[in-house]
């Protein structure tokens, strides 16, 4: 999720769940061939399994992306076909490539001719009047063909003249039985349900029909739920409280404090870690007031940790 989910955010979340996949922002291919391709693509090997995610339609770019970053260490790396912001549009990129199966598809194979990673695409089920499950299963079955076989859908349209890429997220319905018959018709593909999810119940409702579930704003803004999902579904260790990965994260923090980051820039992802919890207002007042101080250190961490009540 842009500007969210950064390598910071990507290290905080790997701590709370060792199993779940991650995914980076997206990134313009054309960013990584023109700008500096080394920064955009810096992550800690922590994070693993992690995807990334790259923007574009150009083969020749794509795949040249594709290679940069399967070369960097990425698991994964997806094809961006569900963000609607006008920017994204001009470029030519995001979800309009829904209506451009063959040019995806073109990508996909260009993509898998640089790299031995898989090849992935995050779609939505519709865009504007084409909502329909026909189109979703003939944009789905064209990119397959080409070797992609794991699709994320954001199970709304996206309506690409009028709304906001926020609005996008929020007005056009979630049609999960669409979804759901994605998979029906096509098993030999893994198919993720994104959209509205929130809870472990529901996880487990989705799951009966589908492969895997993507949960992108109740992580970031609960950011524990990602713990109970691992213990409910994962293999890895887990966290039995809030205080211990604080703690876990103090020598990271110290490394990228010496590396030069300021705390606010990891700070501000974890704000939402005591969210349900006694003393989850103080924990968010204290680290927003102080961690933008020059200077300001794990100490901040630290007092907070102290302001909550023991059991938090
Ligand atoms: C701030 C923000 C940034 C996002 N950026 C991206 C992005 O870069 N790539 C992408 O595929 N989806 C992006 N999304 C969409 C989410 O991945 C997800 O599809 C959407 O929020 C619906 O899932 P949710 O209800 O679990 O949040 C973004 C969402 C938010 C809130």
């Amino acid at each position: 999720m842009m500007d969210w989910t950064d390598r910071h955010c990507r290290f905080f979340m790997r701590a709370l769940s060792p199993s779940a996949g991650l995914y980076t922002e997206m990134v313009t291919a054309a960013a990584l061939t023109h700008g500096d391709a080394m920064k955009l693509l810096k992550f800690n090997v922590a994070e693993h399994p992690v995807a990334l995610q790259i923007g574009g339609s150009d083969p020749v770019l794509m795949a040249g992306a594709a290679r940069m970053g399967a070369a960097e260490g990425y698991d994964e790396i997806n094809i961006n076909v569900g963000c609607p912001s006008d920017r994204v549009q001009s470029g030519q990129f995001g979800a309009c490539l829904m209506a451009n199966p063959s040019l995806v598809a073109e990508c996909v194979r260009a993509m898998r001719a640089e790299c031995a990673v898989p090849i992935t695409i995050k779609t939505r089920i519709g865009i504007d009047d084409s909502d329909s499950y026909a189109f979703l299963r003939n944009f789905v079955e064209t990119t397959a063909a080409a070797g992609c076989d794991t699709f994320v859908v954001h199970a709304r349209i996206a309506i690409l003249e009028g709304l906001s890429p926020k609005d996008n997220r929020r007005i056009p319905p979630l049609n999960y039985e669409r979804v759901y018959r994605l998979k029906q018709d096509n098993p030999e593909l893994r198919i993720v349900l994104n959209g509205g999810i929130g809870s472990i119940t529901e996880c487990h409702e989705h799951l009966a029909h589908v492969d895997g579930v993507m949960i992108g704003r109740q992580a970031y803004h609960q950011p524990w739920l990602l713990t109970e999902l691992e213990n409910e579904f994962g293999s890895g260790p887990v966290h039995s409280d809030r205080h211990q990965l604080v703690i876990q994260m103090l020598p990271y923090i110290r490394h990228e404090l010496q590396q030069g980051t300021q705390l606010k820039h990891i700070t501000r992802h974890m704000l939402g870690l005591f969210a349900g919890q006694p003393g989850a207002r103080a924990w968010r007042r204290y680290l927003s007031e102080n961690s933008h101080a020059p200077g300001a250190g794990v100490e901040v961490l630290e007092t907070a940790l102290r302001k909550l009540p023991a059991a938090a």
